[in-house]
């Protein structure tokens, strides 16, 4: 539901605009890019991969990577989440970064100075924890790298909730709205 995120923090207005009009747009224009390439029947990773770094393809790789983004975005929120996680997850976050209070000072570091628009990461690279983040639609695939988790740090995000506040968004996303679950099902198939 639209509203769902609401008692934590993400109006439904965000849901009809973030998801309603950005994501769509992007679906949308690269629905009408493809359409009639090699890259028409293609998966949406196949797509992304092919498209990097290509600058006759940018347009492509700007709204195949960005329709990626989001649906992960999406996945990354749930209603009552963030705080610490439990289980295995944890005992791999606290080798990784030392505590969870460090894991979470260091992405909320990477989401608050990537300067303009991007995201910030929790990613596997080749089987090490790491946090990153990339400017516009880059993501950690085109990197090479497995995404675990992601915070959309694009205006856009945040501005109907928080308006300029960068860093209250990134709290709230932090303090109410991780799915670790999701992290973890991502992790194990990594
Ligand atoms: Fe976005």
């Amino acid at each position: 539901a639209m509203d769902a995120l609401e008692p934590y923090g993400m109006k439904a207005e965000t849901f009809e605009y973030h998801y309603g009009k950005h994501h769509k747009a992007y679906v949308d224009n690269l629905n009408k890019l493809v359409e009639g390439t090699d890259l028409a029947n293609k998966s949406l990773e196949e797509v992304i991969k092919a498209s990097f770094g290509d600058p006759s393809k940018a347009g492509i790789f700007n709204n195949s990577a960005q329709v990626w983004n989001h649906t992960f975005f999406w996945n990354s929120l749930k209603p009552g989440g963030g705080g610490a996680p439990t289980g295995d997850l944890a005992a791999k976050i606290d080798a990784a970064f030392g505590s969870y209070d460090k894991f979470r000072e260091e992405f909320s570091n990477a989401a608050a100075t990537q300067f303009g628009s991007g995201w910030a990461w929790l990613v596997s690279d080749n089987g090490t924890l790491k946090i990153t983040k990339t400017p516009n639609a880059e993501n950690p695939l085109a990197h090479g790298q497995t995404a675990l988790l992601t915070l959309d740090v694009w205006e856009h995000a945040y501005y109907i909730d928080f308006r300029n506040a960068r860093p209250a968004f990134i709290q709230n996303f932090l303090d109410k709205l991780v799915n670790w679950d999701f992290v973890a099902s991502n992790l194990a198939a990594a």
